[in-house]
């Protein structure tokens, strides 16, 4: 099971001082049990793990399995929160050099809609005819920009070689129950739907059918992941003692620490495989806790390749920074460094020795060196990457988030701050509505470029 270790926080704030918040953190929970805080009509993912039935694991994993007796290349379309957890997910636990096989059981997924460029889609289509296309189109609110523009060009690709009629076979959209454009084009067309419930925002969504369903079409164990996820839910409910409950102490110690003057939390791991966690993670708590002039400003880091960039400065840079480090326990692999009997390059003193050893070394080091530098750290501690450890490592960073953003006095389950962007853009590309901004923002970009 995961645990938290805040000892090693020492350098930024006592441990007696991140435990007088315990009182704190558990009301903070219970509000989310109860629904008693800000942002209550998005509390659809606290009690989700337990209440993913079979059936409907049945019903994802069963369309998955149609999408991929037709497709061998399934293009994800989504941003945000409607992107991430899949693609966390699937970094995570899918074989990291699988793309290299020639022998594949599982459609190869990639992702599409989280961007706008024109040489990214354009590449994507172009690889993409030399395989058997399908397409999961997210969007909850089905009105994003990104994804409607990548779906309206894949959609004509798949249209192109497949016709309409078998282009149903080979589209799946993920959306409201019943507003978007999304869903009345979904309608209109005859695609198979799944629903994003109306009480579980973007960046809490993993484990809906937004995540869930191109996870099946991979090939993860979703209903594993979705065990680890009940489980922690257990380990975090209502009522649940401070001692006992990963999640209050994560959010205790982070705020403990902010409260210090710690304003930026960086997220690292030691194993490669979870760089998009931090992805994900950097969403769920930026959005969730950036507003109001407040909020931990979240960062990540893959360790050891980023102690050979980023190193410097969190070693000795400005401090204002802690460190949340997620430690994986075991490898699922065994791999040794052998004796060699020249000893060319000075290994000898690790022959014998599993990577694993080295890795927990350059951990242990690491975290050493950061305390001395002034950087608190804080360690998550999951036994090893797998589906379950995953869906229960989910499940606590959004409930922590929800704790967090509690303490924080923030409402964590919106994001007004995104729409700032859109208006403009809108406004530039002259959207119907948007007419007389645009000419607003044309003349102050005027002004300031000097066109
Ligand atoms: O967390 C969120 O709410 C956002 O990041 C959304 O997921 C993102 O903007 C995509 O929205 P939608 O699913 O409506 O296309």
């Amino acid at each position: 099971m995961l645990k938290v270790d805040y000892n090693m926080a020492e350098t930024g704030v006592a441990v007696s001082e991140i435990e007088k918040l315990s009182a704190e953190a558990e009301r903070c929970n219970n509000m989310l049990a109860r629904g008693s805080g800000a942002g209550a009509d998005f509390l659809g993912w606290v009690n989700l793990p337990s209440s993913i039935t079979d059936g409907q694991l049945h019903d994802i994993q069963a369309a998955a399995d149609r999408l991929r007796s037709v497709a061998d290349l399934v293009i994800v379309i989504g941003i945000g929160g409607s992107y991430l957890g899949a693609k966390a997910v699937l970094e995570a636990l899918s074989e990291p050099f699988g793309y290299l096989r020639h022998k594949r059981n599982a459609p190869h997924v990639v992702f599409a809609g989280q961007n706008i460029s024109e040489d990214y889609l354009h590449n994507l289509l172009e690889a993409a005819r030399e395989y058997s296309i399908g397409a999961i189109v997210i969007s909850k609110s089905g009105t994003t920009t990104e994804p409607a523009i990548a779906f309206r060009l894949i959609r004509d690709e798949i249209e192109a070689r497949y016709g309409k009629q078998s282009a149903r076979e080979r589209i799946i959209a993920v959306t409201d129950r019943a507003r978007g454009a999304l869903k009345s084009l979904s309608d209109t067309e005859g695609y198979r739907t799944f629903v994003i419930p109306d009480n579980v925002g973007g960046r809490y969504s993993v484990l809906t059918p937004v995540g869930l369903l191109p996870l099946a079409v991979a090939g993860t164990d979703i209903a594993a992941l979705v065990a680890g996820a009940r489980e922690m839910e257990a380990a975090t409910a209502e009522n649940i003692p401070f001692a006992k409950n990963p999640a209050a102490q994560y959010a205790a110690a982070r705020n403990a620490l902010y409260r210090k003057g710690y304003k930026v939390e960086i997220l690292g791991s030691y194993e490669p495989s979870l760089q998009y966690i931090g992805e994900w993670w950097k969403q769920l708590y930026g959005e969730s806790e950036g507003k109001g002039g407040r909020g931990i400003f979240p960062a990540s880091v893959t360790l050891t390749a980023d102690l050979h960039s980023m190193g410097q400065y969190i070693q000795e840079g400005e401090r204002m920074l802690m460190e949340t480090i997620i430690s994986v326990a075991k490898p699922n692999s065994e791999l040794r460094i052998n004796a060699d009997s020249e000893n060319l390059d000075g290994l000898n003193f690790l022959s014998g020795k599993r990577l694993s050893d080295v890795n927990h070394m350059a951990e242990a080091g690491v975290l050493l060196a950061h305390c001395d530098g002034g950087v608190p750290n804080l360690r998550i501690v999951i036994d090893r990457v797998d589906a379950h450890s995953i869906g229960a490592l989910l499940y606590f960073f959004e409930r922590a988030c929800g704790i967090s953003g509690y303490m924080l006095g923030v409402n964590p389950f919106d994001q007004p701050g995104v729409e700032a962007y859109k208006k403009n853009m809108f406004a530039l590309l002259d959207k119907p509505g948007y007419e007389e901004e645009g000419c607003r923002l044309r003349a102050r970009l005027a002004g300031r470029t000097g066109e």
